[in-house]
């Protein structure tokens, strides 16, 4: 089994993962991790690893439909049987969702389907939630609602700031995330009637 990780940033969801596939000896390969963005500090992870790593860079292309297809292009060198989505900050178009339907997971860092889209941990300190916390999902077309795979809850403190609750919320994205990929690797994982089974 490979998996292709995407990544536009820090890659700690990333880190985490290739971590534990390590740590577990998952029966899987990291087959890449791609970014859109040259200076992602997590493709020096990867490579020095031994990881490989690409750039598909949106600036290189005229609109979001050609980007798409040059980033699957480059995924499907590896033929991945899972796409991984760990801090990828692209709105993914429907054509490219679809050619990986069931097989692309995403975190995202709200309780979905609380708090969709940028700046959640400023949506939930602004609603004055009591608990917030994070989301694995299988991608669909319609922007973070796909079927929810686990999500992980913490508690907000009156003294909150977006630092101190997505650091909280981070430490917990790392561990749910591994989870949730050895789970579909592992085959665990139905989707019936939109919403997502767990299977032991
Ligand atoms: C995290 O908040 C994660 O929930 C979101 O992107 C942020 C950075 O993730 N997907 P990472 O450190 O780049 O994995």
């Amino acid at each position: 089994k490979s998996i292709v990780i995407l990544i536009s940033g820090h890659g700690s969801n990333m880190q985490a993962i290739v971590r534990a596939a390590q740590a577990e000896q998952w029966p899987v390969r990291i087959a890449a991790v791609i970014s859109n963005k040259a200076d992602a500090e997590g493709l020096t992870f990867a490579a020095r690893l031994g990881i490989p790593t690409s750039v598909v860079s949106n600036k290189d292309y005229p609109d979001r439909a050609q980007f798409d297809a040059a980033l699957q292009v480059e995924i499907d060198r590896y033929m991945p049987d899972c796409v991984v989505l760990a801090g990828f900050m692209r709105i993914l178009t429907a054509p490219f969702v679809l050619h990986y339907a069931g097989r692309m997971l995403n975190i995202h860092p709200s309780l979905l389907p609380s708090f969709t889209g940028l700046a959640t941990h400023r949506q939930a300190l602004a609603a004055g939630v009591k608990v917030h916390g994070a989301t694995v999902h299988f991608v669909t077309p319609d922007l973070d609602h796909g079927p929810i795979v686990s999500q992980a809850v913490v508690p907000v403190f009156d003294d909150d700031t977006e630092a101190t609750l997505a650091a909280r919320i981070l430490v917990e994205e790392h561990k749910i995330y591994p989870l949730a990929v050895r789970w579909f690797i592992e085959g665990r994982l139905r989707i019936v009637d939109g919403c997502v089974r767990h299977h032991q």
